[in-house]
């Protein structure tokens, strides 16, 4: 077994659900214990570690001139409930063996090389997706980060203190020129490229996502004695609006739509009493902007609708509604030469889901290397990729790297 395989195999040991699933929740005892372990493996490999004040870690191998802007890799290392083993964790992982294996290989860059374990790339603790690297590229205020509440009620503010992460949020925004380019390595959570047949996928967009939460209130009682025509159950409108998400994305006109409502809080949560209240999250996706964002009136249009007929107040929360990304021509073009080099097939496509790249695009250039998982598998205990299929990952990585780093 390689030393990147065993760690990743290491890593997924920290979870808070047995093997074969991985937990890691931002900022839970497992993410803690996580970043601890990460950090010592940078330091064992001779690189310097910083965390900035949300809990970003930035792991720098210091080029000959310090100065110029650096080039970045690096993905994330929280999990949702029930996830595998490679989501986030190949481009970590894998972004440190490429520097190790540049360093032992004699290579000496000019530019620093940074490896970015991002915090929260997952929205599980906050509701919200990406925050270091939304932080990063100042599309999430400070502001908006201390408003942050976990479902038990604690706030950004108090967990990222406990977890040692201290100062300012504002000072977590990135100036200008930080850096020359990101490069981030990542399973392709798809089918495409093992059904291709193909070892690398380019990345040249990433789709448009969004999410928004509903507060349904209605009204609740006995589940025997309050006749249904008197009834304001509130899940039921939320059943009916979770129809019209699926409606949405199918009717949009775009093959690309896809719309999941993922989350439902039903209360009281008793067999015999009528839900008065429910919490649903929706998440939104499309590579086309419009199409996407027309669907979205619709999906508002239609569940205004259905709260007016069944008589639901309606709480309506965006979460994000953010552009998709595009990948710099040159980087595409660096990916696919070092594709060529190391022997690898590719082929160019669009990211469906979304990745701190989407956010870092914002602020350097950036693109995405792809690497087949079994079955397109993701968010799941199977979630699989080979050893084989990680390896010819990172050496296209390391390749972008070395070059990127030397001029
Ligand atoms: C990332 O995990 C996503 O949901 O796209
Ligand atoms: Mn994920
Ligand atoms: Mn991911």
């Amino acid at each position: 077994m390689s030393r990147l395989d065993r760690e990743i195999d290491e890593l997924s040991a920290i979870s808070a659900h047995p093997a074969p699933a991985v937990t890691r929740v931002l900022f839970s005892p497992e993410d803690l214990s996580a970043r601890e372990w990460l950090m010592v493996l940078a330091k064992e490999a001779g690189f310097q570690v910083r965390q900035d004040p949300v809990g970003n870690l930035f792991i720098r191998w210091e080029g000959s001139e310090p100065c110029l802007p650096a080039v970045a890799t690096g993905s994330h290392t929280d999990a949702i409930p029930n996830a595998g083993k490679y989501d986030g964790v190949v481009g970590v992982l894998g972004g440190l063996e490429a520097m190790r294996v540049l360093k032992e290989s004699g290579h000496v860059p000019k530019r620093s090389i940074e490896l970015i374990m991002f915090t929260a790339e997952e929205p599980t603790r906050f509701g919200i997706g990406c925050l270091g690297s939304r932080l990063m590229a100042g599309t999430t205020s400070p502001e908006q980060a201390q408003a942050l509440r976990d479902s038990e009620g604690r706030s950004l503010e108090e967990l990222r203190a406990a977890a040692g992460c201290r100062g300012n949020l504002g000072a977590v925004k990135l100036s200008t020129g930080a850096y020359k380019a990101f490069v981030e390595l990542h399973i392709e959570q798809g089918p495409l490229l093992e059904e291709a047949k193909r070892d690398i996928g380019v990345v040249e967009k990433i789709a448009a996502p969004s999410a928004f939460r509903l507060l349904l209130k209605g009204s609740g009682g006995h589940a025997g004695a309050v006749l249904m025509p008197q009834r304001r159950d509130a899940f039921l409108a939320a059943a009916e609006i979770a129809l019209l998400v699926e409606k949405a994305a199918l009717e949009s006109g775009s093959p690309d739509t896809v719309g999941t409502t993922g989350l439902v809080e039903v209360k009281p949560g008793a067999i015999n009493s009528i839900p008065c209240d429910v919490k649903m999250e929706v998440d939104f996706r499309d590579t086309d902007k419009e199409a996407r964002d027309k669907a979205l009136a619709r999906i508002g249009d239609g569940t205004h609708a259905i709260c007016k007929r069944r008589k639901i107040e309606i709480g309506w929360q965006v979460i994000n509604q953010d552009p998709p990304a595009l990948c710099d021509p040159s980087l595409v073009a660096l990916v696919e030469s070092q594709a060529v080099a190391g022997r690898c097939t590719y082929q160019r496509m669009i990211s469906r889901a979304y990745h701190d790249s989407l956010f870092m695009a914002r602020v350097c250039p950036t693109v995405m290397i792809f690497i087949p998982c079994y079955k397109g598998y993701s968010h799941r205990p199977d979630e699989y990729s080979s050893p084989e299929a990680i390896a010819k990952g990172v050496k296209v990585l390391a390749g972008c790297l070395k070059e990127l780093s030397a001029k």
